[in-house]
């Protein structure tokens, strides 16, 4: 174990020599590793280097395709961009599945931004309501040169509220700055306006008579923006008839009332709600990653949002009326589709490119309906055959990989287990057997 100072100054080589040396001198092949997976094309690989900081290497992810989306009436093949076996799977069969039922119906219900200016202020509340009010249009003016551009493209800040947080925590205010930020996620653009607002708001305090005659002025915590956006929220929902939910009508109608307890589990159970949202944010943040934005950000907004009533639960929804199931998805989605790394990520570009160059709404729109879709396969799976059958012949391809199997013990394997159950201990009894 050792201490650097200036390792973010040591070119990729020395960095590389110096983790060698100091962390993984008993992985003799850990050079090798690391060089195995550069790119050979010099000027793509610098790209990757200079998206974050000490970069040595690559992380592979796969990028895969689930096609047959019918998403308000037009197609869609998915990119998704995850390491686990059976997503891809799930979301294909789901998007099939819901094909030919009239596909998947979605709708944006707001797409409004937050952040914060966080203040303290131990003055007078009414002094600082009238500071506020007849200062409120200089925070627009000062960031005038921000908003420019963002305002051309049909966005900008659309309001500036003062709240009153003094009976949570002593002497804490905040402005509560709403934004439109159109296409762009807008993270820059959000912060850089919250920033200027807190220079205006200290800078403006300084001549504001009430606050000379006392001496006490608003001091600046922190301007940040949420990732917790309650209105920036998307719809996506299927329905059918629930005689077309089974091979027979007594089928259908023992699925349609095991889906809904099931729903109904995720909704007032914590413990479940967790895992049946963690299956939605599989189908979530593959897309998410496939698009070049930011998963952190989605997962951080998306839980909250879950937990909004005080109680951690679904994200999905399902009701049978008259026959009919209906099955929807409603979460925030701050997304973007230009900007960051929409415009330097070459597969970000293809991603996007396949999905028709969208716009952030429809993105938005995209990524829910990836969502229903997977909640749908991992519930369908759940209350009839459970989840491991389909999974395991998925993870088969892992095992095998982890044993090192040749062409010939895997297709010999993939054949076996096409009738019979795929268990890690029967993988490794077949693998013997066709090695003795
Ligand atoms: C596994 O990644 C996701 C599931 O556990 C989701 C669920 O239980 O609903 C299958």
């Amino acid at each position: 174990m050792s201490q650097i100072s200036g390792f973010s100054k040591l070119s990729k080589p020395e960095k590389i020599d110096w983790l060698e040396e100091h962390y993984l001198s008993d992985y003799p092949s850990a050079k090798r590793i690391i060089k195995q997976y550069w790119n050979s094309d010099e000027k793509l690989q610098k790209l990757h280097d200079e998206f974050t900081e000490n970069t040595i290497s690559n992380y592979y992810l796969p990028l895969g395709i689930a096609p047959n989306f019918s998403i308000d009436g037009d197609l869609y093949a998915i990119p998704m961009a995850i390491e686990e076996s059976s997503v891809i799977a799930a979301a294909s069969k789901a998007a099939k599945f819901w094909l030919d039922k009239g596909g998947f119906k979605t709708k944006v219900i707001g797409t409004t931004k937050v952040g914060h200016v966080h203040f303290n202020f131990k003055g007078e509340p009414k002094d600082l309501e009238a500071f506020f009010e007849s200062n409120k249009s200089k925070f627009l003016t000062e960031t005038a040169s921000i908003t420019k551009n963002m305002e051309k493209r049909g966005g900008g800040i659309k309001d500036i509220v003062l709240i009153d947080k003094t009976n949570e925590l002593d002497n804490y205010y905040q402005l509560y700055c709403t934004f439109e930020t159109v296409d762009a996620m807008g993270a820059n653009f959000i912060n850089s306006c919250l920033e200027q607002f807190g220079q205006t708001l200290e800078k403006e305090a300084t001549t504001y008579e009430a606050f000379a005659t006392r001496a006490i002025y608003p001091e600046v915590i922190m301007c940040i923006l949420s990732n917790y956006v309650p209105e920036c929220l998307v719809r996506a929902e299927v329905s059918c008839p629930v005689s077309q939910l089974g091979e027979t009508e007594k089928e259908a109608q023992e699925f349609a009332k095991k889906f809904s307890q099931a729903i109904r589990i995720a909704e007032i159970e914590p413990y479940r709600a967790v895992t049946h949202n963690k299956g939605i944010m599989n189908g979530i943040d593959a897309v998410v990653l496939a698009t070049g934005n930011d998963f952190r950000a989605i997962e951080a907004g998306v839980h909250a949002y879950a937990a909004r009533n005080g109680q951690y639960s679904s994200l999905t929804h399902v009701t049978v009326k008259e026959d009919v199931f209906r099955f929807w998805i409603e979460l925030p989605l701050a997304l973007g589709t230009i900007g960051g790394l929409t415009s330097l990520h070459p597969l970000v570009k293809l991603s996007l490119g396949a999905l028709g160059h969208p716009s952030a709404e429809k993105l938005m729109k995209i990524t829910a309906v990836a969502g229903l879709a997977q909640n749908f396969a991992a519930v369908n799976s759940l209350v009839t055959t459970g989840i491991q059958k389909g999974h395991m012949k998925m993870h088969l391809m892992n095992i095998l990989n982890q044993f090192e199997a040749n062409e010939e013990e895997r297709n010999k394997a993939v054949d076996y287990f096409k009738t019979h159950t795929v268990t890690h201990s029967e993988v490794i009894q077949l693998l013997e057997k066709l090695r003795s």
